[in-house]
C-alpha cells in the first residue's frame, strides 16, 4: 500500500482581489516559518479566483514557499468562441497543479451536471492539470438515500470516461455541511470516503485507489481537522470559510502535530 501524502486544500472561493491574495499567501508562510512547519509531509494547495492566480504564482515560485496552486474551475473546451471561460491550456500555463470541478455551488449556481463535470474533468487531464473532483449529498439526499449514494454516483459518472491510470483528487463534501458550521462526523467521511475508494477500484484501477487522495470538506476547522484525519480513507480536507483566517489554516496545515497515531 502506498503512503498518500495528505493534502490541504484552501478554496477562497470569490474571495480576495490580487494584492490581498499576495499578502494574504505571505501571511501564510510567514505563520508557518514561525512554527517551524515545513510543507514537506503535508501538500498545501490554495484556490484563489482566475484574477489573482498570477501574482500567487509569481510570489510562491519567487519566494519558492512550496505551496501548490489551482484554479477554482475550467472550460471543458481549450479554446474559441465561449466568452468568459477560461481554458484549461491558460492554467497549465500559469503553473496551476489543480483545478476545482464540480464545486456544489456549480452545480447548484451554474446547474452543472455530471456530463459537464466528466467534459471539464477530461479537459484538466488533457493540460496535465490534476483535477479536485467534487462530489456529495444535499440534506434531501442523505435523508431519502443515506451518505454514500449520490456522491459514488456522481463519481462513478465521470470515472466512467477517464484512463486508469488518471492522476485525479476526489473531494467529499456533504453539501448540507458547506459553510453551515455543522460537520460530518469523522465515522460517516471515512464511510463515504471509503464507498468512493472502492469506485475508483472498480472503475480505474486497485493502483489507482490506492494512490488517489480523497479528501473531506464541509465545515473543517483547526479544532476538527484532525478527528478526520485519523480516519484511513481521509487524505486531507477541502476548506472553504476557515482558509480566509491565514492563522487558522495555518492551523489546520500543521494537523500532525495534533493527531497521535
Ligand atoms: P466550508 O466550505 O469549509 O466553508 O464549509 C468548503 C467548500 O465549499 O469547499
Amino acid at each position: 500500500m502506498l503512503t498518500r501524502r495528505p493534502l490541504i486544500a484552501g478554496n477562497w472561493k470569490m474571495n480576495f482581489d490580487h494584492l490581498r491574495a499576495v499578502a494574504f499567501v505571505q501571511k501564510i508562510a510567514w505563520t508557518l516559518k514561525d512554527a517551524k512547519f515545513a510543507p514537506t509531509e503535508v501538500e498545501v494547495s490554495v484556490f484563489p479566483p482566475f484574477t489573482d492566480i498570477r501574482s500567487v504564482q509569481t510570489l510562491i515560485e519567487s519566494d519558492s514557499l512550496g505551496f501548490a496552486f489551482g484554479a477554482q474551475d475550467l472550460s471543458p473546451f481549450d479554446d474559441g468562441a465561449h466568452t468568459g471561460d477560461v481554458s484549461g491550456e491558460f492554467l497549465a500555463k500559469l503553473n496551476c497543479r489543480y483545478v476545482i470541478i464540480g464545486h456544489s455551488e456549480r452545480r447548484q449556481n451554474h446547474h452543472e451536471d455530471d456530463e459537464l463535470i466528466t467534459a471539464k474533468t477530461k479537459a484538466a487531464l488533457r493540460h496535465g492539470l490534476v483535477p479536485v473532483i467534487c462530489v456529495g449529498e444535499t440534506s434531501d439526499d442523505l435523508d431519502k438515500f443515506g451518505a454514500s449514494a449520490v456522491p459514488v454516483g456522481q463519481l462513478r459518472a465521470v470515472l466512467a470516461e477517464i484512463p486508469a491510470d488518471s492522476e485525479i483528487v476526489v473531494a467529499y463534501e456533504p453539501v448540507w455541511a458547506i459553510g453551515s458550521g455543522q460537520a460530518a462526523t469523522p465515522a460517516q467521511a471515512q464511510d463515504v470516503c471509503a464507498a468512493l475508494r472502492s469506485v475508483i477500484a472498480e472503475s480505474l484501477s486497485p493502483e489507482t485507489a490506492d494512490s488517489t487522495r480523497i479528501l473531506y470538506g464541509g465545515s473543517v476547522k483547526s479544532g476538527n481537522i484532525a478527528s478526520f484525519m485519523r480516519e484511513k480513507d481521509v487524505d486531507g480536507a477541502l476548506v472553504g470559510g476557515a482558509s480566509l483566517d491565514a492563522e487558522e489554516f495555518a492551523k489546520i496545515v500543521q494537523f500532525p502535530r495534533h493527531v497521535i497515531a
